[in-house]
């Protein structure tokens, strides 16, 4: 109506199955709302007062009806959770094999790492029909990723690390939208994704990155930071050997036991006392205000890639655009706030 866009697109394998709840939802409660009110009105017309003097007649139980507006309402109720609880869950749980892509939020941007090395922002560049999971986190203040035609959205959290994944159905240029105030430049805090075909996708993957891939960053990394003094991988170092650790349950020295992700691994790195392997002394330095949210996941990424059976993307040098790398949009110098 009046090309005025009253509904997103529909862009992703999850967006038709939660359009399909959503006007469910709205019929529903339409249907309701009108049933409701026209009773109230027709009601309130039949059983209208005709005299002063007349008393209305005492009605006492209805089994029937007292069951029936009990048991109808469950039974929709009931509808409703399974329905919503089969779209969560669909959207909670990403395939096994997906495009592994880092996002970190920061006032007022979105800055986006390849594992291949590419970096972005403002901008993601993913293939159609391939599951993409988004490993998100933030630098400063809470944010919300929201990709509206794709119906994900999802906080982005200072100090861990949040997941979301969808599969691209259409090529086309989507909107990324921050859903969360987040200071005076929020509501530009905008990007777009890109959705490209397959071959077009592996061109422009093909275009490179100058420092090699994410791994070889954080490999380059681990050395420069003397990390590899400690952790070597012939278990004779101070700290513990870092090959085929990643996703595995990791003992620690006061019984628990957990499993390095990406935000164990983060949190070793930044506060290594918070969790100490079981067997090892607590003598890594805190390396918290030391590196940046993106070096961290180039160290991640390093310690992804010892593990043997690593998910996503396989790791592809090559040269970037230089037309394509980080530029800073302008973002005023108003002080941080929440
Ligand atoms: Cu970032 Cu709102």
């Amino acid at each position: 109506m009046f090309g005025f866009p009253l509904f997103p697109d529909s862009a992703s394998t999850i967006a038709e199955e939660v359009d399909a709840l959503y006007f469910f939802l709205v019929g529903l409660s339409g249907f309701f709302s009108i049933l409701i009110a026209v009773l109230i009105v027709s009601f309130a017309i039949k059983f209208r007062r005709r005299h002063v003097d007349e008393v209305g007649q005492q009605v006492h139980g209805g089994l029937l009806l007292e069951i029936g507006w009990t048991v109808i309402p469950f039974l929709i109720t009931m509808v409703i959770f399974f329905w919503g609880a089969k779209v969560y869950f669909a959207m909670a749980n990403a395939p096994a094999e997906t495009l592994n892509i880092y996002v970190v939020g920061k006032q007022w941007m979105w800055k986006v790492q390849h594992v291949a090395g590419q970096r972005e922002i403002n901008q993601l560049h993913v293939p159609v029909g391939r599951p993409v999971k988004l490993i998100m986190t933030s630098e400063d203040v809470i944010h919300n990723f929201s990709v509206p035609a794709f119906r994900v959205k999802a906080d982005v959290i200072p100090g861990r690390f949040m997941q979301i994944w969808f599969e691209p159905t259409k090529p086309g240029t989507y909107r990324i939208l921050c859903a969360e105030y987040c200071g005076t430049q929020h509501s530009r805090m905008t990007g777009e994704v890109i959705v490209m075909e397959p071959t077009a996708y592996q061109t422009w993957l093909s275009g490179g990155a100058p420092e090699g891939s994410l791994a070889s960053t954080g490999e380059k990394l681990f050395a420069d930071l003397a990390c590899n003094t400690c952790h070597r991988p012939d278990s004779r170092g101070r700290g513990p050997v870092l090959e085929n650790v990643f996703g595995q349950p990791v003992q620690l020295h006061d019984g628990r036991i957990v499993t390095a992700d990406e935000s164990y691994v983060r949190e070793s790195i930044l506060t290594p006392a918070a969790k100490i392997t079981a067997g090892f002394q607590p003598v890594m330095p805190a390396f918290q205000g030391l590196v940046t949210e993106e070096q961290v996941l180039a160290l991640i990424e390093y310690v992804k890639s010892l593990s043997s059976q690593q998910q996503g993307e396989p790791v592809r040098p090559g040269p970037i655009d230089p037309a394509r790398g980080e530029t800073t949009p302008s973002t005023g110098a108003e002080p941080r706030q929440r």
